[in-house]
């Protein structure tokens, strides 16, 4: 496995310049280049590159909080304020949102369904439900010293108004209650939470057995996992699935966390961007190793 990883690493590197970093928050415009790559299977973790690096967890961090408002409301509720269904819009689209009738977020990855997600995290206090994001984190990745990017959280907080326009428009469609500065906070702080690409194939692997743990359902992994397919690379999400057929969920601080049900968690890593917003090598990388190692569900 060391030996792929390396291979796949090494046949990316001299195109670690292409395309662009995240902008619209500032900070991430100045992380510096890198590829990365961690796979964890029931023997283990493999990793190439700067799999060590730590960078910000972003919209991957929408799989926790789907977790989270899951564990705290079931099924029924969540998706009767959120729905089911791929949007084929970017990923902070106002869409379906912006007509005069209360409907709900096309699925809970896009920002408006992940604000949504985050309000519904239950806690009496702001640190409450903060430390069950850090908790729940903390168990997946199995490691208890759970950082965040000061810089990365204060210059999204500063830059959102796009986010803060969809969070009051939730709050006027009553989908959304409670205090909106107080759930938008939460959100970037989630997306500002400090991972690698070993935290993300350990959630991948988290995700790949359906297995009660750290306090989540199985089933609630499977529903997750199908949405993760269908709405996880945003509207690359139909090509992604018919070229890798794996359940992932990128970020736009180049993260990708990966799944091959029953089998491992993948992570990769590197900041450059296509113009949907994700990692361009990362999916290079998601492609070959799904050739090497044969993942695609659908195969
Ligand atoms: O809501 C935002 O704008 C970011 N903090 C998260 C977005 C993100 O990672 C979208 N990804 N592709």
């Amino acid at each position: 496995m060391n030996k792929i990883l390396d291979k796949i690493v090494q046949n990316n590197i001299e195109n670690i310049t292409l395309g662009k970093k995240a902008s619209y928050i500032p900070a991430l415009a100045n992380v510096p280049d890198g590829i990365g790559i961690a796979v964890r299977d029931s023997h283990g973790v493999y990793t190439s590159g700067d799999a060590e690096r730590m960078f910000t967890f972003q919209s991957m961090s929408k799989i926790v909080l789907l977790m989270l408002a899951l564990k705290d409301n079931g099924f029924d509720y969540v998706f009767n304020h959120v729905g089911l269904e791929p949007s084929g819009d970017s990923f902070n689209a106002i869409s379906n949102l912006d007509f005069n009738q209360a409907i709900k977020p096309y699925n809970p990855f896009i920002n408006a369904g992940a604000i949504l997600t985050t309000s519904m995290i239950k806690g009496e206090t702001y640190d409450e439900k903060l430390k069950k994001i850090i908790d729940l984190s903390s168990c997946i990745f199995g490691r208890s010293n759970i950082t965040f990017n000061d810089e990365v959280y204060v210059s999204e907080r500063e830059s959102a108004n796009r986010n803060r326009a969809l969070a009051y428009l939730l709050k006027e469609k009553e989908l959304l209650t409670g205090n909106v500065e107080e759930i938008l906070d939460l959100y970037f702080r989630a997306c500002s939470l400090e991972v690698n690409c070993i935290d993300l194939a350990n959630l991948g692997h988290f995700l790949a057995f359906n297995k009660d743990a750290c306090g989540v359902k199985g089933d609630h992994l499977r529903i997750i996992k199908t949405l993760m397919l269908t709405c996880g690379m945003y509207d690359y999400s139909g090509e992604f699935a018919v070229r890798i057929g794996l359940p992932s969920k990128s970020g736009v601080s180049g993260g990708i966390v990966s799944c091959a049900p029953r089998r491992m968690g993948i992570g990769v890593f590197s900041p450059r961007l296509d113009e949907k917003g994700n990692s361009i090598l990362g999916v290079r990388m998601m492609e070959e190793l799904n050739k090497e190692l044969e993942l695609n569900i659908f195969r």
